[in-house]
C-alpha cells in the first residue's frame, strides 16, 4: 500500500487553520447561494411544466417577448447575486493577502520540481524536501516557484492553493492550529507522476520545531561502520551529482537535498516509507514506484545498495 493512502483524508471541508477556515466559510456561502438559485430555478421549471401542461391549454400561452419588466427582473437578480458573492470574496481575498503581524513568522521558499517539493528556510539556512516541518501557531510565509513546469501547492486542511510557476514568485501564508501531519498535493497536472507529487506539512510544537532546527544544523556525522563508509563512497560516485548533503562536498542540486535524510518519515514525495527496505527498493528502481521520475536507475550491486542505504539512514 502506498504511504499516500495513510495520509488521507485531506479535505478542505475539515479546516485546521485560520486561512482554511476563512476559505471554507466562503465555500459554504457560495454554495448556499448556488443552492438557492438551483431550488428557485428548478421550482419554477416544475411549476411551469405542471401549470402549462397541454391538456390545460388550448393554443399558445400569452407571448412576453420584449417585456421590459421581465427583462429587468431576470437581468437584475443575477447581477444582485453576483454582487452579494463578490463582496465577501473580495474582502476575504484582500484580508488573506496580508501577512498577519501579530504572530511569529517562519519564512519558507517552496520550489516545485517534477515530481517533488524543495523547501528552503531562508532565515534558518536549512533545505529539505517533501516534509515541511513548521511550528504550530506560527504564520508560515510562503514564496512559491517552480524549477520546470507549472505545479500547484495545496494543503487542503490548511488552505490554498497557489500555483508554482517557473520564473515567478507567488506569495501566500498558512497557519496550523494543532500539531499534526497535514498532507498536501500538487494540484496542477504536471506530467506522468503528477498524482504522486505529494508532500506533508509536519506541524510541531515550537519546542519540537527548535529541536528539529538544531538537529538539522548539526555538523555532518561522518560514517562510523565499514558498511556506512562504503556507502559514502558509493554516494560520492553515483549520487552526489544530483544530491547534496550539508557539511560535505556533495552539492548536487537536481534532486532533493539529503541532509539528515534519516529524520524523514517518507521517500519519493510520500510514495514510500523511509525504511531501509523501502529506501533500497527505491534506489534500485525509482521508476517502478514513480513513472517518469527523473532519478535514473543506477547499476549498483546488492552490496553497494545496502551500503548506500546504511550511509543515508545514518544521517539523522
Ligand atoms: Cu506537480 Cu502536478
Amino acid at each position: 500500500m502506498s504511504f499516500l493512502a495513510l495520509a488521507y483524508p485531506q479535505s478542505a471541508l475539515h479546516p485546521a487553520g485560520p486561512v482554511a477556515r476563512e476559505q471554507l466559510s466562503l465555500i459554504i456561502f457560495s454554495f448556499a447561494i448556488m443552492t438557492l438559485v438551483f431550488v428557485v430555478v428548478m421550482g419554477l421549471l416544475l411549476y411551469v411544466l405542471v401549470r402549462f401542461r397541454r391538456r390545460n391549454h388550448e393554443g399558445d400561452p400569452p407571448q412576453v417577448e420584449g417585456n421590459n419588466l421581465l427583462e429587468l427582473i431576470w437581468t437584475g437578480i443575477p447581477v444582485i447575486l453576483i454582487i452579494i458573492l463578490a463582496i465577501p470574496t473580495l474582502r476575504t481575498t484582500f484580508a488573506l493577502a496580508k501577512v498577519p503581524d501579530d504572530r511569529p513568522v517562519v519564512k519558507v521558499d517552496v520550489v516545485a520540481h517534477q515530481f517533488w517539493w524543495e523547501f528552503r528556510y531562508p532565515e534558518l539556512g536549512i533545505t529539505t524536501a517533501n516534509e515541511l516541518v513548521v511550528p504550530v501557531g506560527y504564520v508560515i510565509d510562503f514564496h512559491v516557484t517552480s524549477q520546470d513546469v507549472v505545479h500547484s501547492f495545496w494543503v487542503p486542511r490548511l488552505g490554498g492553493k497557489l500555483d508554482a510557476i517557473p520564473g515567478r514568485n507567488n506569495h501566500f501564508w498558512l497557519q496550523a492550529d494543532e500539531p499534526g501531519w497535514y498532507p498536501g498535493q500538487c494540484a496542477q497536472l504536471c506530467g506522468e507522476s503528477h498524482s504522486l507529487m505529494a508532500f506533508a506539512v509536519d506541524v510541531r510544537t515550537p519546542e519540537e520545531f527548535d529541536a528539529w532546527v538544531k538537529k538539522m544544523k548539526e555538523p555532518f556525522q561522518p560514517p562510523t561502520s565499514a558498511l556506512e563508509k562504503e556507502g559514502m563512497d558509493v554516494f560520492a560516485q553515483s549520487c552526489q551529482s544530483c544530491h547534496a548533503i550539508a557539511g560535505t562536498d556533495f552539492k548536487g542540486t537536481i534532486g532533493p537535498d539529503l541532509t539528515k535524510v534519516g529524520l524523514r518519515r517518507t521517500l519519493g514525495a510520500l510514495t514510500l516509507r523511509n525504511t531501509p527496505e523501502d529506501m533500497k527498493a527505491w534506489i534500485h528502481d525509482p521508476a517502478s514506484f514513480k513513472p517518469g521520475v527523473l532519478m535514473p536507475q543506477i547499476p549498483l550491486t546488492d552490496q553497494q545498495l545496502n551500503a548506500v542505504v546504511a550511509f543515508l539512514q545514518s544521517q539523522k
